[in-house]
């Protein structure tokens, strides 16, 4: 996409949130209520050991608040010149400027691979585009947008509040959108298990779309009900009923083809670990690319 159409889209950003858009010179700007921008960090969890990257950065709020609040290191990009300028005027006023940096650069002109948490309020159209990109970074960074969404892509936690002194909209409301991006966990899982004095064998097998699972089980050979299988991130929490045992669950990291954690049988913890055998492409990895809506006023 051109240089152009991307600036449409940023300006679009600022017509279709709303008429009362502050207009920063020529790219149009629309601020996160303060109380957005405390949620959207809550959500994401950030800390110390966090660096933040905003997408579009206007005055800064989003890194400086990760940077005094949360103690996040970070930086901001904008195509305005001005809004940059006064993001790094902001955050040296509010004491972390060595902390919290705003550079004038294109978005989709920037590396995110640096980032644990990525902060956006763009369209959803903005985000589409930005999405293939965010879904091939390190699986656990965590994602968190104002309003917007991304698609078919659901996110992991969805919530409104209320956003007194917003500047755009009827209701004074905002959305919060929090995604972890997932890491490829689709194929056949295998492990032991020790149960009724001998060893079962189990075999897990997932298909994935986004952080979405699907799942079947055996054991020896047989067809196990799994209760439920989940994933964040690197991390996979599976539960099976089995046999003599009751309600166990499996939790792990993924390394390669191994996941490493613990399971818990009546209470009692031990490590766990499983193998894959057979790995499968998570179904959004071939998803044909989104349809981008073109910007007709
Ligand atoms: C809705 S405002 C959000 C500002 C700030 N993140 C906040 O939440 O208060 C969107 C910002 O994105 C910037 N923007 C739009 N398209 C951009 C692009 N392609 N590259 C960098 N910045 C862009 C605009 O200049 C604007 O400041």
């Amino acid at each position: 996409m051109s240089r152009f159409a991307r600036r449409c889209a940023a300006l679009l950003c600022a017509v279709s949130i709303g008429a009362t858009a502050q207009d920063f010179g020529d790219t149009p700007y629309v601020q996160t209520p303060q109380v957005v921008v405390d949620a959207m960090l809550e959500t994401a969890n950030v800390g110390r050991n966090d660096y933040v990257i905003d997408l579009g950065s206007g005055d800064g709020r989003m890194v400086i608040t990760a940077a005094r609040q949360y103690g996040a290191r970070g930086f901001g990009v904008d195509l305005d010149k001005r809004l940059v300028a006064l993001a790094n005027a902001n955050a040296r006023k509010a004491g972390v400027a060595d902390r919290a940096r705003f550079y004038a650069r294109d978005l989709f002109a920037t590396d995110l691979s640096p980032a644990s948490v990525i902060t956006i309020y763009l369209l959803p159209e903005v985000n589409l585009m930005n999405r293939a990109r965010i879904l091939a970074l390190k699986p656990g960074t965590r994602v968190v947008s104002h309003d917007y969404g991304m698609g078919d892509w659901q996110p992991d936690v969805e919530f409104e509040m209320d956003a007194p002194g917003k500047s755009v909209g009827r209701n004074q409301r905002s959305k919060v959108l929090y995604w972890v991006v997932p890491d490829r966990m689709a194929g056949r899982w295998v492990w032991t298990f020790a149960g009724e004095g001998r060893k079962h064998a189990i075999e897990l097998l997932l298909r994935q779309n986004y952080q979405k699972l699907e799942s079947s089980a055996t054991l020896d050979g047989r067809a196990l009900p799994v209760e439920s299988a989940t994933m964040s991130g690197t991390r996979l929490d599976v539960v099976l009923n089995l046999p003599g045992a009751g309600r166990v669950s499996f939790s792990g990291t993924r390394i390669n083809q191994a996941l490493d954690g613990e399971m818990v049988a009546a209470g009692v913890k031990s490590p766990w670990s499983a193998v894959r055998t057979e790995i499968i492409d998570p179904v959004h990895v071939n998803a044909p690319p989104p349809v981008i809506r073109e910007f007709v006023q």
